[in-house]
């Protein structure tokens, strides 16, 4: 059983703020770097640390997945189907200048740019557990803040029920992705009051590092309780909508892959067993717990529904 040590944050490690501001001397000390044309990004080595970050809520004190495995065992399906696949090609993905469409049911649409969005929100450090529906588990360090606080920011206008997430995509960058299976651009959707969950983070980095590439830079979604695809990469749009959105996934394979996906070792999935997991980082089996063990903070959100069918 997981433990978690929320709601306190863990020690405080802030950096000087003079640096936080410098992250774009950062992400262009990056994007120089991979112009000198050196193959293999990433390595460990040249990882780019994000100053400025404290220790946030809901930390998990399990240990951690090593940030080689998580970054070099990946699922980005636009750079290739190989779990070492993103790795290999995520290095073609420009990650600055970039901004974020938000439309849609807000007071506020339009874009947003990464810069804007560093400088708004309070970056925190959350150990989270993520499952994913191949029956694989890691547990990882991300650097974030709350997606409540941007749907804040944009304002959340009346009728608005759903919020849809789509990612960068264009095929010049990611060939890999022509013959892949989905139909692009990748989407993903929750309901408003998942998307407003205080565990419901927007991930600028890892391992007190930049987000990689292969791991979705700059900017991705973690939702700790359902199943890793949810969590959808480098997001380029966010739309409010009043009726529920048609991700990529539930398009291709409804039965496969749920709307709602929230980790569950009572629903039988065609392809991969759910009652168990194999943690990568000592290829131990353990139990798979109802909602990735975030059951107390969650549930109260699914009361009344039947979650074998709303899966
Ligand atoms: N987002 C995009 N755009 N494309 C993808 O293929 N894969 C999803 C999710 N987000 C995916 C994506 C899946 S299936 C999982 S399990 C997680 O990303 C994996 O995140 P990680 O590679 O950082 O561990």
């Amino acid at each position: 059983m997981p433990k978690f040590s929320y709601p306190i944050p863990r020690t405080a490690e802030i950096t000087p703020k003079a640096a936080f501001l410098n992250r774009r001397a950062v992400v262009a000390g990056l994007t120089a770097g991979l112009a000198t044309g050196l193959a293999g990004w990433p390595t460990i080595g040249r990882a780019q640390p994000l100053p400025g970050f404290t220790s946030g809520p809901y930390s998990t004190d399990e240990d951690l997945t090593t940030k080689e495995v998580a970054t070099g065992y990946c699922n980005f399906f636009e750079f290739g189907p190989a779990k070492d696949d993103p790795a290999q090609n995520a290095h073609m993905l420009q990650t600055d200048p970039w901004s974020i469409m938000i439309d849609g049911l807000v007071d506020r649409p339009g874009p947003i740019d990464m810069d804007d969005i560093l400088r708004r929100f309070a970056l925190e450090e959350r150990i989270y557990r993520l499952r994913c529906v191949e029956a694989w588990s890691m547990v990882i360090p991300w650097i974030g803040f709350p997606l409540a606080e941007l749907l804040a920011y944009a304002g959340v206008g009346s009728g608005a029920r759903y919020v849809q997430f789509e990612s960068f995509d264009d095929v010049s960058v990611m060939p890999q992705r022509a013959r892949s299976l989905l139909d692009w651009p990748y989407t993903e959707a929750l309901r408003l009051d998942e998307a407003t969950h205080p565990l419901t983070l927007l991930a600028v980095g890892m391992y007190g590092d930049v987000m990689p590439n292969q791991n979705g830079a700059p900017i991705r979604l973690v939702v700790p309780w359902k199943y890793g695809f949810k969590s959808i990469k480098s997001i380029k749009r966010i739309s409010l909508t009043a009726s529920q959105p048609a991700p990529t996934w539930h398009v291709k394979s409804p039965r496969e892959y749920g709307f709602y996906a929230n980790v569950n070792p009572g629903v039988r999935h065609p392809r991969w067993h759910q009652a168990t997991e194999r943690r990568l980082h000592d290829g131990t089996r353990i139990r798979t717990e109802m909602f990735n063990g975030y059951g107390d903070l969650v549930a109260d959100m699914y009361a009344g529904m039947d979650l074998e069918q709303h899966y």
